[in-house]
């Protein structure tokens, strides 16, 4: 072994010789844990702050540290920070380079802790900023789903039950209730947020450590909610990624929901919107084509990230306690599932707040669709015909109007008794569409009244969310 590489090592003093380069390809994580630096700054820089508390550093020992890490943030953020390979991850990469600006006192942040509490502080930091963007983008997507529902109150078109036109919806109602499934998921994401926000520092690589350390200051320093319980339990616990990345997975399912309601809504056989030029792109062969390929990639993107979800409990599910090695590979999944639902959120927000709506076209298939049969099947039975005999007359209603290509709103009054005797002049009030989502007054109904209370409420939580929101 040259010593060249065994001075370079930082676990390196019992080896003799060197790790196979492929090896060192293998295990080595710095390629995407280097996205964590930021953290592991943080949580460094309060660590000497607490070992210089507790006089296990001097205050000088404790300076040269901020420096010198504040130093390797500027590094990096100049993009002269050179990651090496050599050095494993980026924990080692940072206090290797700090040693070689600070000297002695970079040799001593490392006291009490060791790489297991270490990762899982960077980590847990990294997946509660991760959760506040997500939030954040969640509360945007839900102002913006209240201010288009705002505008739609009146705008009608086919609720469907097994994807058939059922019953007629106010768009508002259709819009708000993706604005329900945002705010549940937002809901869940600061709940989560309770358990991640927990430092683990001083659990040290088990066992906790015989040095005076105080963890309640690191986690104070860092603005988390608390410490570990069990040093075991906090090396290597992982349900906090998880958590996340279920979050994300519900996130991305909504996402894809309604991606699919787009993708239906705009094609021309339905012609319910106008996807905006900035969210879909042409055909290159056929010039009459516009695709909602935004909302399509969204849809497989859900794939992806439930695939995240899948990985990370499958690496779990073996695991002894405590640390083991596979943890490692929770980062990517972790990483990629938030380059998903972040951007998947704020595209969300701008294409809806885009998307042109077409009254007409939903004013037309309400009609062919009959809309209103369940209306003169209440009818009838409010008349006091049994209701399934009143489920029977109207299908008949339904085939006779179908048959002349019409709505049963169209039917003169003599056509419709042909069917009962029972229905009179006042029926027509019923068929009409506008009455019918009128009456459904129930609370959370699709009646107008029920419609602003929902647009009400959700904005009373907007604005108690703005003052709660997770994080500055
Ligand atoms: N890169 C490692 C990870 O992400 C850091 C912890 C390594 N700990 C160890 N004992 N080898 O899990």
């Amino acid at each position: 072994m040259s010593a060249a590489s065994k001075e370079k090592k930082l676990w390196g003093g019992r080896f003799t010789g060197d790790t196979a380069p492929l090896v060192e390809r293998y295990t080595c994580s710095v390629g995407f844990d280097s996205r964590l630096c930021a953290q592991d700054i943080d949580g460094s820089k309060a660590h000497a702050s607490m070992l210089a508390e507790q006089g296990i550093i001097t205050p000088s020992d404790c300076e040269a540290i901020h420096n010198g890490l504040e130093q390797i943030r500027a590094e990096i953020e100049a993009g002269t920070f050179v990651w090496r390979q050599d050095l494993e991850d980026v924990h080692m990469n940072i206090e290797h380079r700090l040693t070689e600006i600070a000297g002695t006192p970079g040799q001593k942040l490392h006291t009490g802790r060791s790489r297991n509490d270490q990762v899982a502080l960077d980590f847990r930091l990294f997946v509660a900023s991760s959760l506040d963007e997500w939030a954040q983008n969640l509360h945007s997507l839900i102002g913006v789903l209240v201010q288009r529902a705002e505008e739609h109150q009146d705008t009608l078109l086919p609720g469907c039950t097994h994807f058939q036109p059922a019953q007629p919806v106010s768009l508002a109602q259709h819009l708000l209730a993706y604005a329900q499934m945002f705010r549940r998921d937002h809901e869940r994401i600061l709940d989560t947020l309770k358990r991640v926000r927990v430092s683990p520092l001083g659990a040290a690589a088990l066992a906790g450590t015989t040095h005076p350390l105080d963890p309640g200051q690191v986690a104070s320093t860092l603005g988390l909610g608390g410490t570990f319980a069990n040093s075991m339990d906090a090396v290597s616990d992982r349900d906090f990624v998880l958590e996340g990345v279920f979050c994300g997975s519900l996130v991305m399912m909504h996402l894809s929901r309604l991606c699919e309601e787009i993708i239906i809504w705009a094609n021309p056989q339905f012609g319910f919107v106008r996807l905006p030029d900035a969210y879909s792109t042409g055909s290159s062969i056929m010039p009459q084509k516009k695709n909602p390929d935004v909302a399509e990639l969204m849809r497989g993107k859900t794939g992806r990230v439930y695939g995240d979800l899948m990985a990370l409990l499958t690496i779990m599910k073996g695991l002894p306690l405590a640390y083991n090695r596979d943890m490692q590979e929770d980062k990517e999944p972790f990483l990629d599932t938030h380059d998903t639902v972040a951007p998947s959120l704020a595209i969300m927000g701008g294409m809806l707040a885009e998307l042109g709506f077409n009254r007409e076209r939903m004013a037309r298939a309400l009609k062919a669709g009959f809309l209103n049969a369940t209306e003169l099947a209440d009818y009838l039975a409010a008349k006091g015909v049994p209701f399934r005999q009143a489920h029977h007359i109207t299908g008949a209603a339904v085939a006779f109007a179908e048959e002349r290509g019409v709505g049963l709103e169209d039917l003169s009054l003599a056509d419709l008794q042909r069917f009962s005797a029972g229905i009179g002049q006042d029926v027509f009030a019923v068929l009409d569409y506008e009455n019918a989502v009128a009456r459904r007054h129930v609370p959370g109904g699709t009646g107008p009244d029920s419609v602003k209370n929902q647009i009400a409420e959700l904005c009373l939580w907007l604005d108690a969310m703005l003052w709660t929101s997770p994080r500055p």
